[in-house]
């Protein structure tokens, strides 16, 4: 049995459903045979997949970070903007691919108009600088009359972009980055670079690069140095994680959310640490503009020495099991909407997406896509605290931690409470109780969870909804008391109202 406290007095903050981002890089078919496919029956007149863009409305992505990624920081936007006939095909050095240039700037501006995100940039600090980054934001934001702006007029878009949101690279810190740097060379750059771009246009939102991942040596150490050189030009600092088992340890993969979770109180004490040292009123929040499932062990070494054409790169099929972990990563990250502002799912369709195509065939749904969906459309606009107290599991990797994680929401406009819960343990079923008596009377409208007895289930083309969430029974309130049965390795949603 496990009670879970959850009261309206107790606010973590207001929700930024920008949480709810994605991701687009120039990799593998995330573009090119995914968003991207003129050819397809489906295609509109820009050479949108139709059939993507709908499934992508439907996950209810908000935000969408793009062109990359590794991929960003050898990259001339110039060759993919203008007469697609005189783009050039280059050699992407990130991915040792072909870029055949099709798919650029404006095309990226017009897709997410249609698909009704806010596109997030990424400028390349890795090959490029100042210049570039001032180049392309001009271009993108302000007003006909000059050089660059009038550029963008004659491709056809009289209106600027208006991108607010601007990434300062890509992982910078990386030994596999094009123009990797170290943490000061790193800091000099975003810094002058912050500078200029912001006399473009100061009202900007700026991300600078965190640490790769929280694996790096040079984790905490490189955030410092760069929000010592930043802190009052940037809004944000980047943090990207991507989980797998390790040696088959499938309970403590269960549990990744613990290690998002440490990530982020990290980064947090990293930047509020920089904070007292500049005795500043200021509060740098976080783009966790990277994160998910990838199972980097099924792919050794397929980047290879051949180049490639357009081809798949890291298409992981993901599993029920998987699902259940993205759902409770979705949850750490609600847990601590005060502070993460933005966040990435990368990335979007078939390089570790959500949303799988085939050429000239079918798009389906992903098992994670459900999770991030549901947790999407009905997440409320306030964030409250919840504590579990409850059965534990142990676990190799984060010691023992509780079975159940969880948070929940408030939606002040209608009343409604929905709790996000997972069960993460691998054996036993847990008897869950939830006390409302705070929020007043409440009913259970809808109980949604993703479950499957065949843990390793996964969704294909030809079955493409296997694994869906399916309303479970007997879910019900009580006396004030919500009471709800949640198997093993299983994720819910919880609709109160
Ligand atoms: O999302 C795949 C790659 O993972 C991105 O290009 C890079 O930023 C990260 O290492």
């Amino acid at each position: 049995m496990a009670r879970l406290a959850v009261d309206p007095a107790f606010v973590v903050g207001s929700l930024d459903r920008r949480l709810f981002g994605s991701f687009v890089e120039h990799m593998g078919r995330c573009v090119y045979t995914g968003i991207y496919e003129p050819e397809h029956p489906d295609a509109d007149d820009d050479g949108f997949r139709t059939d993507v863009l709908a499934l992508v409305r439907e996950l209810g992505v908000t935000a969408i970070r793009y062109p990359g990624g590794n991929f960003v920081s050898n990259y001339n936007w110039e060759d993919g903007v203008g007469p697609k006939q005189d783009r050039p095909r280059k050699l992407d050095l990130a991915w040792r691919a072909i870029e055949p240039n099709q798919f650029g700037t404006d095309e990226f501006v017009a897709w997410s108009r249609k698909a009704g995100v806010e596109p997030i940039w990424a400028v390349n600090l890795g090959t490029r600088g100042i210049q570039e980054a001032v180049e392309l934001l001009s271009y993108c934001n302000l007003p006909a009359g000059t050089e660059l702006p009038d550029r963008r007029v004659a491709n056809g878009s009289k209106e600027p972009h208006d991108i607010r949101v601007w990434c300062l690279g890509n992982e910078m810190d990386g030994p596999w980055q094009i123009g990797h740097k170290t943490a000061d060379e790193y800091a000099r750059l975003a810094e002058e670079t912050a500078n200029a771009m912001r006399r473009v246009d100061p009202g900007l939102e700026l991300v600078a690069c965190g640490s790769s991942n929280a694996g790096m040596p040079t984790f905490g150490d490189w955030e410092r140095t760069v929000l010592e050189r930043t802190y009052d030009l940037v809004d944000h600092i980047s943090l990207h994680a991507y989980y797998e088992p390790k040696d088959g340890d499938q309970a403590s993969f269960l549990a990744a959310a613990e290690e998002m979770d440490r990530m982020i109180t990290s980064v947090v004490a990293t930047a509020d640490h920089v904070k007292a040292l500049k005795r500043s009123d200021k509060e740098i929040t976080l783009s966790f503009d990277e994160w998910n499932v990838w199972y980097q062990q099924h792919f050794p070494g397929e980047l290879g020495l051949d180049v490639r054409e357009v081809s798949p790169l890291i298409e992981d099929t993901y599993t029920v099991d998987d699902a259940v972990v993205v759902g409770s990563l979705l949850i750490t990250l609600l847990r601590h909407a005060d502070r993460v502002k933005i966040a990435c799912l990368a990335q979007l369709v078939n390089v570790i997406g959500p949303i799988r195509t085939e050429p000239g065939g079918a798009a389906w749904r992903q098992t994670i896509f459900h999770p991030f969906a549901l947790t999407a459309q009905h997440a409320g606009s306030t964030v409250l605290r919840t504590e579990i107290a409850g059965p534990e599991v142990d676990t190799r990797a984060y010691g023992r931690v509780p079975a159940l994680w969880s948070t929940a929401t408030y939606e002040e406009s209608t009343g409604e409470v929905v709790l996000f819960v997972v069960n993460r343990g691998e054996t036993g079923t847990v008897e869950l109780e939830v006390p409302l008596h705070a929020f007043g009377h409440l009913e259970v409208t809808e109980h949604l969870a993703l479950h499957d007895d065949d843990r390793a289930a996964v969704n294909t083309a030809a079955q493409p909804d296997r694994v869906v969430p399916r309303p479970v029974d007997g879910t019900g309130v009580d006396s004030g008391i919500c009471r709800a049965t949640l198997p093993p390795a299983s994720w819910h949603m919880i609709r109160l109202s």
